[in-house]
């Protein structure tokens, strides 16, 4: 019986670092770890030990400082990267071995020019050692996406049988429809040998903008981890966005799933994120982007001032936002005037809210957005400025 909790596994110190000229100090990655381990990750993906020294004291340092969340090292499947890993780990309290090979064709052939059933032996070898370090070893079959499901299904039941406790499916290169990943897993689920002694991964990437998703059908078809990033970062398009995944279950509690992410500082993580790595995040991103609670046009400010849940599915409280924001634009309709004037100290009777709109309109027109300091003005300089201030 699959469980209804869903492991969230962050690898934004990882997968997400890899992003080019955001490379981020051991300072920093510990600043964020804390962070994570506050949100209520489950798993910190801190790096690959053996890339870098960095690496390596961050994982190091990391390990230290976590209390409660799993602590990950990325190795390839190679015995010196397992062994420096396990060295970087050995202060976890709940250490963690991410291990793994490419077992797409273009994998066995170009990047290892193995065969297919040379693959499963380096496999089976890479956990086996691992599981000679720690208990929690977890095996990735790179570009599973792109992998047939058949060998796919072998490949899982060997690194069942050396112990590995978690299958990672990655869709490395970011090529599945959610249709095909969702049967991927729903295939794994069903054929391979000792399932239930492990669990699936999730671990998507984002080139057609399929990779949340592809997690969530994932999930329906028997995943129970999703590994993900803070803002969506990582290599090219980046990887599936923790804030989206966890919102789209919080938001369809038919899923019955859950998560064990404190929601309540999503938005201030991804705050601290974007400002350590320096990227900015786009103003329309779900969930965390700046336009994520804004309203502009003037139907939708009229519903969202009667009632924020006739534009709005999520309350941006939940989320740590500040509130919904109502942008007054050319675009913009009396009821999101008389709002923001409100807002600002000024209350318009109907006849002055009239008079004070046309002044309104012929100021959105010369520019973007109007401010409160805008507001101040255009309201000094309407005719019924002196009623609005005596009554
Ligand atoms: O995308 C991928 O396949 C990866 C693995 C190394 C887990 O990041
Ligand atoms: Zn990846």
């Amino acid at each position: 019986m699959l469980s209804t909790e869903v492991k969230i596994f962050d690898t934004t110190l990882r997968d997400g670092e890899q992003v080019p000229g955001c490379k981020l100090n051991t300072e920093q990655k510990l600043i964020i770890a804390e962070k994570l381990e506050e949100l209520g990750v489950d798993v910190i993906e801190a790096g690959f030990p053996v890339s870098s020294p960095g690496d390596f004291r961050s994982v190091e340092e990391i390990s230290k400082m976590i209390k409660n969340t799993t602590v990950c090292g990325l190795t390839r499947a190679v015995k010196n990267d397992i062994k420096v890993a396990a060295e970087a780990l050995k202060f976890a309290k709940h250490p963690r071995i991410h291990t793994g090979i490419g077992t797409s064709d273009s994998h066995i052939k170009y990047k290892f020019n193995l065969t297919r059933d040379q693959i499963i032996d380096r496999a089976f070898e890479a956990v086996s050692y691992a599981k000679s370090f720690v208990e929690d070893v977890e095996f990735y079959a790179e570009d599973a996406g792109r992998t047939e499901n058949f060998y796919l299904a072998r490949v899982c039941e060997v690194a069942i049988k050396a112990g590995a406790t978690v299958l990672n499916i990655p869709d490395t290169t970011g090529y599945c429809l959610p249709s095909e990943y969702g049967a991927k897993i729903k295939y794994l689920y069903e054929n391979v040998k000792g399932i239930e002694k492990a669990i699936l991964s999730c671990h998507c990437h984002n080139d057609l903008g399929l990779a949340t998703a592809n997690s969530i059908e994932g999930l329906i078809n028997g995943a129970r981890q999703i590994e993900c990033t803070i803002n969506g970062i990582g290599e090219r398009a980046g990887n599936t966005a923790l804030e989206e995944v966890v919102m789209i279950l919080k938001q369809h509690p038919h899923l019955n799933l859950d998560t064990n992410i404190k929601t309540k500082n999503l938005y201030g993580v991804s705050q601290l994120v974007s400002e350590h790595m320096g990227i900015y995040t786009q103003p329309n991103k779900a969930i965390v982007g700046a336009n994520a609670f804004s309203h502009s046009s003037g139907i939708h400010q009229d519903g969202v001032i009667k009632q924020r849940e006739t534009y709005e599915i999520i309350d941006p409280k939940d989320v740590g936002a500040s509130a919904s924001n109502i942008v007054l634009t050319a675009r913009s309709g009396r009821a999101a005037l008389a709002y923001r004037a409100k807002n600002v100290g000024y209350e318009l009777t109907k006849l002055q809210l009239d008079v004070v709109y046309l002044n309104f309109l012929s100021f959105a027109d010369r520019k973007k957005e109007i401010k409160d300091s805008d507001i101040h003005q255009i309201i000094e300089t309407s005719r019924v400025y002196q009623e609005i201030i005596s009554a």
